[in-house]
Parts: structure tokens; sequence; C-alpha cells
């Protein structure tokens, strides 16, 4: 949510191409494309360099293609720092007005920001008093104001930006930069992200690594209320009262190759495509050389992990279907009670959690305010968390008791693919684990169940092999306005999620059921040609909840529908009541929500596509939210 680059370089040390005074606005144009998917309601960038009086700045809704075209048309002086800023807009509407930077101090001061100051109207007023004229709706251009203010005092942008801190309230991350002092910027953040990233004769800033892995590998991570000042050889960091303070660095562990397109059209279509690695991925290293499972970086001890009597999953969108898929796992190979609870209303409905609680936060960005705000609920009520997340150096892995990465590597397009694999792993891995530890499965059984879930790599590739029927039948249903999507057991977050996906991507209204519930209601819905996809579990299954799906396939064929099937290979007796049918290889029941959300990501990914629609950046939307 916003996108955020900084740099602080000498403008002549560093050869970044004919001109290096010319680095600082290329290095904030690239970190803006790879940020893009944060927010793209507009965009802008300011410039500081020696001898300059004013800040040099552009800025414009829209995409950052449009600010690219301003720049060209318009180009701006050589500099040694940069800001830029790409928006998904709170206060204010997206126009160029209301975009990023906001200038203040005679337009020698430039500010971004990410968030949103909860009590900006009463600084507005307090502002305006001082007689301050505001151009924008923004909250933004109030903290730009009260920055300028606290620079007058201080003399000094650090402790100005810290001054201003202490008197803002919401969630923030800020970015300046003076023409006083060309060679610097200087940040605060408070419950958004930004991390650092280490260069040599240059230092960058950004919401996630994303904004500078092309430059360096090298990255600081800060904490919560830090104040972090970057010039082209030092990075500072301060709390909010100018207290020195630490941040722990780390390594990025893949390059920039891993976020570009790779030759296909879209970053979902190459998303989905690197499914397979995000699977065998998350699987790397998670055992030792006797079989047993393993967790990196966990800092719960076993004997907490063992008297545990309840989890709860926490998360949001795509993340709290992976969390269901989880529940199902979890509760069937550990015993354990598993609740799944979106994390905006687990936050608020004084849920009963306390030290026999383990809370798993799913996250891709590891960012999602509203799962942040449910990990520190949760922890201040006595609770150890474990958060899957897939983003290093993000925020809820630092706050959460323990973390079980999910490898899926950098995932651009706003709608999640890959990384809901990823997370369906570490659930998986989670579960085993847990398993393992209290004994509710022989090691034996345990490492069965592992050797099966490294094989599934190998089956999700043979699905997203077996994309183009699902492609083609997706290019005739452009004209379908509605479309339901049903499943039982583990198959029911994967309609939820086929729904999602279809919402999101083609704008087309889609709802995901558990197919037992068909008769209680959403039955009404089925008229003649009503689409309805229906995910069927494996009839090698127990419980016969195969031959329950097929009754469903055809109560809802007897009243029109048209049926699009996601079977496994070799079940015949579904085959004569699908209209469409998307074949995936044989899986254990728990473990085939891995391949039967994927036909439904590349019909949701084609349909769209088929509408003319932006696959990788719908409308409205953002990747990482983080605003409440
Ligand atoms: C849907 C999607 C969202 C996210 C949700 C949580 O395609 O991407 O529903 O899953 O916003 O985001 P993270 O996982 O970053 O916490």
């Amino acid at each position: 949510m916003c996108g955020i680059v900084g740099y602080a370089g000498t403008g002549t040390a560093v050869a970044g191409g004919p001109d290096a005074s010319e680095r600082p606005l290329e290095v904030a144009l690239a970190g803006l494309k790879r940020l893009e998917y944060r927010g793209y309601d507009s965009a802008g960038v300011a410039l500081v360099g020696p001898g300059r009086p004013e800040a040099a700045f552009a800025k414009k809704s829209g995409k950052l293609d449009n600010l690219v075209a301003e720049i060209a048309a318009h180009p701006l002086p050589a500099a040694t720092a940069a800001i830029g800023h790409t928006r998904w807009a709170t206060h204010g509407g997206p126009t160029d007005t209301n975009a990023h930077p906001h200038l203040a101090d005679g337009d020698r001061l430039a500010v971004i920001h990410n968030g949103i100051i909860e009590n900006y109207s009463e600084l507005r007023d307090s502002l305006t008093t001082d007689g301050v004229t505001f151009l924008s709706d923004t909250d933004t251009e109030v903290a730009a104001q009260l920055l300028a203010r606290e620079y007058r005092a201080a003399g000094d942008l650090a402790t100005a930006m810290a001054a201003t801190a202490r008197q803002l309230t919401g969630t923030f991350t800020l970015l300046a930069v003076h023409a006083d002092d060309p060679q610097t910027v200087v940040g605060a953040r408070h419950d958004s992200p930004l991390v650092v990233g280490l260069g040599a004769g240059e230092n960058f800033l950004g919401s996630d690594v994303a904004a500078f892995v092309e430059h360096t590998k090298e990255a600081l991570e800060l904490g919560q209320d830090q104040i972090v000042t970057i010039t082209p050889d030092a990075v500072t960091v301060t709390d909010f009262d100018g207290a020195p303070a630490e941040g722990k660095r780390f390594t990025v562990d893949w390059d920039a190759a891993a976020a570009e397109k790779g030759g296909f059209d879209s970053f979902m279509d190459k998303e989905i495509h690197d499914q397979p690695h995000a699977v065998a991925d998350t699987l790397l290293g998670r055992t030792d050389s006797s079989g047993r499972i393993i967790l990196d970086d966990l800092r719960i001890d076993e004997s907490v992990l063992r008297s545990v009597n309840k989890i709860i999953v926490i998360a949001c969108g795509t993340a709290a279907y992976a969390g269901h898929v989880a529940k199902y796992a979890i509760e069937h190979w550990c015993r354990i009670p598993v609740e799944v609870e979106l994390a905006h209303e687990f936050r608020y409905r004084d849920p009963i959690v306390d030290e026999r609680t383990l809370v798993v936060a799913i996250s891709q960005s590891g960012e999602t305010m509203d799962t942040l705000m449910a990990v520190r609920h949760a922890r201040e009520q006595g609770a150890k968390v474990l958060a899957i997340v897939n983003t290093n150096g993000s925020t809820i892995p630092r706050e959460s008791d323990a973390v079980l990465y999910t490898h899926a590597g950098p995932e651009i397009a706003v709608a999640s693919t890959k990384a809901f694999l990823a997370q369906i792993t570490a659930a998986y891995i989670l579960g085993l684990y847990l398993a393992q530890l209290r004994g509710n499965k022989f090691p034996d059984e345990v490492a069965q169940l592992f050797d099966e879930l490294r094989d599934m790599s190998r089956k999700v590739q043979t699905v997203i092999e077996r994309g183009e029927y699902v492609r083609a039948t997706a290019r005739s249903m452009q004209a379908a306005d509605k479309v339901l999507f049903l499943g039982r057991h583990v198959g029911y977050p994967v309609a939820m999620e086929g729904a999602l996906k279809l919402k999101e991507l083609a704008y087309i209204h889609a709802e995901g059921f558990a197919a037992g519930e068909l008769k209680h209601g959403p039955i009404a819905l089925i008229d003649e040609g009503q689409p309805v996809f229906v995910v069927v579990p494996s009839p090698r299954g127990r419980d016969q909840l195969h031959s329950k799906v097929v009754s469903n396939i055809q109560e809802i064929r007897a009243r029109g529908a048209r049926t699009l099937v996601i079977a496994e290979d070799g079940d015949d007796a579904v085959r004569q009541y699908a209209d469409e049918i998307f074949w995936i290889p044989q899986a254990p029941s728990l473990l085939q929500p891995l391949l039967a959300v994927v036909p439904l990501q590349i019909f949701a990914m084609a349909l769209a596509g088929a509408k003319g629609l932006d696959v990788d950046q719908p409308r409205n939307l953002a990747k990482s939210v983080t605003v409440e």
C-alpha cells in the first residue's frame, strides 16, 4: 500500500551510466517500477543536488508510465539524492495535486508517505493558524508542513523528523529530502514498512527490498519507531527521542531477475509458472540427515509447543484460505483444534487466547496491517505467535515468536498465486512438525507424508502444462457475469480462492460455497447455463466425500448449471456429469488443494486477459495492505 524509495549517492563516485548524477532519478524510477504493485493511483519523485536552492519534483496521477512521460517531456536536473512514491489513495482522490511528493519550506523540503495520519485534521488546523496554506487534500501534506515547522526550529532534518514523528498518530513511513542537505534522505517508521539497502558509496531506502535489489542484496531491517538517515557513506538509526538504535542486517536471498517477467506476458503468468519451485523451495532444508523435520528460526520452546491446546490461524484474503487448508491438515494430523479467523475480525472481537494458544499468522508481504495488529493483540494476551511469511525483513516475522518462511520468491502480481501454494506447503510442514513433536504420528508416517509433499511440485507442474484447455475454456466465457464455485473439505477453501481470483482479476461476481451448503439456500442461484466450478475430492479418499460431491453436481446439473469440474485423473464416475473437465494428477486428499487451485488461477487470468484487463494490477487494489 504505497511504495516508497529513497536514494543517496555522491553523484560522481558511482558509475551509474553516462552521467552518474542521473543515477538518483534512475534508481528512484526503477525502484518505483518494482514497487508499483503496492499502489498505482499516482506516482512522483523529488530530487535534491548541490547548488540547487529548491527540490526539483514531478508527479502525475495514474500509473508510473504517466510520470515517466512527464519527466521525458520536462526533464529534471542532475541530483545526488532522490525520493520516489507510488500511491494507493487514502486521503484525497488520485489526482496530480494529491500525488506525492508534497513540498514545503518554499519548495526546499519534499516529503513522501505511506500510511494514514489519524490526527491530521488537528495538525492541519494548528498549521493553518500559523499561516500555512494547503494545496492538497492529503494527510501527507500536513506531515510535510509540520516537518518544515520543526526544521525551522531544529535546523537539522533528522532531529526535525523525530520531533514530527512524536506528534503524529496513526501509521506512517515518511521520507524527506531538503535542498540544504543534498546528500541526505531521512526516514521515519511507525507501523509501516521501511528497509535500508546498503551499497558502496550509495545507500537506499525502500518499502521492501524489491526497491533496490538490483543494486545491492545487503540490507538492514529497521525496528518500529525509528528514524533513519542515509548519506552516500553512512546509515544512522535512532529512536524517536534521538537515542542511537540498531537495525538488523540481512542478505536478500533472491536476485533482481526473480522480480522480472522472464518472457511471460504478465507477472501473474510467470508466478503461476513459478509455483512448482515455490512448493519445492519451501520444502528445501526442512529435514535433517535422519529425516526429522526441523523449522528454521524457531524461537518457541518445544515444551511450549507440546502443551498447546488450541491453534488460531489469522490472515486475510488468499492467505486466510491457505489457513483453512491448514485447519483440515493440522486437525487431522495433530488432533489439536484449529480455528481460522480473518485477522481484522479476530482483533476486535475479544478472542479467547492464552499461553496455551498457538497463533499462526499467515502473510505473503509480512506487512498486512490487519494481520500485524492481530499478532500484537495475540501476544498481549500471552499467546505464542508463529508467522508464515514470504518477505524477508518484513514486520510480522520481526514481531512474532517464530517464523517459517515460504520461499516463493518475490510475488509482484497484485493477486496472489504462488504465495498461496507456498503458504499451504508451509502449513503442511508445520502440521507434520507438530505431529512429530507431539507424537501423533510415528516417524515413518511423517517421513512418508513428507515424501508425498515433495512429490507435489512435479504434479503442480503437470497441471500447469495442461493449462491450454483451461485458457481456451476461459476465452469462451467472456460473457459470464456470475460464476459459482463449490467444494467440500479442503476443496471448500479452494472454491473460495477460485472465486476471489475471478472477482479480483476479471471483475466478475463470483462466490465460493461449501457444496453441502448448496441445498440450504445458494441452489436458488442456479438457472439455465449458470457456470459452476466444482472441486471434486479424490475418489480414493475416505468419508464418502467423493460421492457426496458427485451428487451435488447432479443436483445443479438437473437445474440447468453448466458444470466445470476439477477432478483427479482416472475419476470416471464424474466424467458423465461434467460439461468441461480439468484433470489433475492423483494426490493424497489433504494435499489436493496444491493442484486443484491451479486451473482456477489460470482460468481467472485467462478470462481477465481475454477481456483486455490488466491482470497484474487490477483496479482498486494494492498488494500490501498496510492500512486497517
Ligand atoms: C488476493 C490477495 C489478498 C492477500 C491479502 C493478504 O489475491 O493477494 O487477498 O492475500 O491481502 O496479504 P498478505 O498475504 O500479504 O498478508
